[in-house]
């Protein structure tokens, strides 16, 4: 694996398989000192051309974590703003010596061309509306550790705006890889328009979903990725598709309550649904940490210089036994 540039291409045993090797990761940031050396020599630019906190900083922690080097580069503050290209950008980031760029920008598809330009291994953080890729499997390592091992038959109501979500799309696709039954819900206005071939069950009334749902995954309206007014007003939207405190009040003890990130609270989801201990939402981020040191792990720690980073001296002997590494560094980092 060079590149995480979308989930499509992922079958459940690759998914696992990346599940499986965030399991170790948590240990590890869950230990006093939350750093191995699996990753030392390695450097992991981020590179982002949208708004994010929480998906940048998990990167760059996740990498931190593993003794790899960190570049950070935010479009605001770059010669983006002077005119300069992503080809521009991107090759000037791997000249710094990055193995890794992880890329999130609002045109679907820009990592998948960063991919052709550069020799490093290149990460999606999010790109238009298309994926998300890491956030998807975040979420699947979140579920699986309170409704696992097995996701096979667990029932995810994803509601809000799913026409604009690139998560929804990455997750419709891991959660149902590896066996959920997903069900959409959101206004007409806020559906993808072609849903031929989304394995999903599709729906506009939430009432109705929410009482045969084991989870329920909220989505904030993205109103930076819209042209046109979609919906009345914001407090319709609420009482038609907010997880409010009545609706939350109705729903059985056990279900578990989901959001990516950055919430609206009072839109998509109450305040105290939020901070309710049926809310997972914390622990997706936390999980993210130990998800995405799975995945540069992945693509960098392995055999055959996996990761590129030919342009930086050194890179090759930076490697070196690389893929006999001990994923956890048991030992090393105490
Ligand atoms: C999401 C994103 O940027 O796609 N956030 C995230 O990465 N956790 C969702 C959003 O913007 O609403």
């Amino acid at each position: 694996m060079k590149h995480l540039l979308g989930v499509e291409d992922l079958t459940r045993a690759d998914i696992e398989e990346l599940l499986d090797l965030a399991d170790s990761f948590l240990e590890v940031t869950q230990r006093d000192i939350a750093k191995v050396p699996a990753l030392r020599g390695r450097t992991v630019a981020t590179m982002f051309f949208e708004d994010s906190t929480r998906t940048k900083l998990s990167f760059e922690t996740a990498a931190k974590r593993l003794s790899a080097d960190t570049l950070s580069f935010s479009v605001s503050t770059s010669s983006v703003k002077k005119g300069e290209s992503l080809k521009d950008t991107a090759q000037t980031v791997e000249a710094m010596g990055a193995d890794a760029i992880v890329v999130r920008h609002s045109s679907s598809g820009a990592p998948h061309r960063v991919a052709g330009w550069v020799n490093a291994s290149v990460v999606n953080a999010g790109d238009g509306w298309h994926g998300h890729p890491t956030q998807a499997l975040l979420d699947a390592f979140t579920l699986r550790r309170h409704r696992g091992p097995s996701l096979d038959g667990l029932r995810v109501l994803i509601a809000g705006d799913v026409k604009h979500s690139r998560v929804a799309r990455s997750d419709v696709h891991v959660l149902t890889t590896l066996g959920a039954q997903v069900t959409v819900c959101g206004p007409p206005t806020l559906l993808p328009g072609a849903t031929e071939g989304w394995p999903v069950t599709i729906t506009h009334d939430l009432d109705d979903a929410l009482c045969d749902t084991d989870v329920v995954y909220l989505l904030r309206i993205q109103r930076e990725r819209q042209d046109a007014a979609l919906f009345p007003t914001l407090r319709e939207y609420t009482a038609r598709w907010g997880l409010t405190d009545e609706r939350a009040a109705r729903l059985k003890p056990d279900v578990l309550v989901m959001h990516p990130g950055p919430m609206n609270r009072g839109v998509e989801i109450s305040s105290a649904v939020a901070d309710s201990p049926r809310s997972l939402i914390l622990e997706q981020v936390s999980n993210g940490v130990a998800v995405r040191m799975g995945v540069l792990f992945k693509l960098l720690a392995g055999d055959a210089g996996a990761g590129g980073g030919s342009r930086a001296a050194g890179a090759g002997t930076a490697t070196g036994a690389a893929g006999t590494r001990d994923v956890t560094g048991q030992g090393a980092s105490r």
